[in-house]
């Protein structure tokens, strides 16, 4: 079974999260067991700069915010994702490094390139084979966080602009480069989702669709 690298992008409240988890199940179904994870975090090291990043009580100044996700990021790459896909497994990475683009590039307004630069750094080049964006608009994913109280975080709290230039982002990052992302509609029924992921993932891995 050949190594998969599969990264969920996406605004708030899109739902991914769920999507992880359901192809996770899927693939655990035909004998396949993922690694799944996330970012920030995944390692207790990341896991405790992701504690730093959400605390709504601490404010990181944009770049001190994009350092911590490069840490997170780096630490996660080296010591879990690296080993785990020599290993020929399927990685589920809930957000990866064009949450950055994303969030601290459009969102906060630092430069492209050099995030770009970072993320090279911090990823030694190692690209997702596929990336699926759960694509809706910012007030529906803030309205469903909302609804699930207590799920709010600090970056869910930044205005409503804030959140248009991520999608927006999210939306130029996936036409650039098709070849790698897949655009869903996060407002179709989480099953017609999940139906929708299976059908790209699986024939990748030679299983039924
Ligand atoms: P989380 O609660 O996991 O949000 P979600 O369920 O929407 O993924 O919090 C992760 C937050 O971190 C999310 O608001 C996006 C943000 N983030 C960045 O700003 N830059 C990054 O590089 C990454 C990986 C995440």
């Amino acid at each position: 079974m050949p190594g998969l690298f599969v990264t969920f992008e996406g605004g708030e409240g899109s739902g991914k999260s769920t999507q992880v988890a359901a192809l996770a199940a899927r693939l655990q179904a035909h004998g396949v067991e993922p690694l799944v994870t996330r970012e920030p975090g995944g390692t207790p090291l990341a896991e405790g700069i992701r504690a730093l990043l959400l605390d709504p009580e601490r404010r990181p100044v944009p770049l001190a915010e994009a350092f911590l996700m490069q840490a997170s990021r780096a630490q996660l790459v080296g010591t879990l994702l690296r080993p785990a896909l020599a290993q020929g497994r399927v990685v589920l990475c809930d957000r990866y490094d064009d949450s950055t683009l994303a969030y601290q590039g459009a969102g906060r307004g630092l430069d492209a390139g050099m995030l770009a630069g970072w993320n090279r750094a911090a990823t030694g080049n190692l690209a997702p084979d596929l990336t699926l964006l759960f694509d809706l608009p910012p007030e529906a994913g803030l309205e469903r966080r909302e609804r699930a109280a207590g799920t709010t975080n600090r970056l869910d709290r930044e205005p409503a602009d804030f959140h248009a230039r991520v999608r927006a982002r999210y939306l130029e990052l996936a036409a650039a480069e098709s070849s790698r992302w897949l655009v869903l509609d996060a407002l179709r029924p989480a099953a017609e989702l999940e139906s929708q992921v299976w059908g790209i993932v699986a024939p990748r891995l030679g299983l039924p669709a």
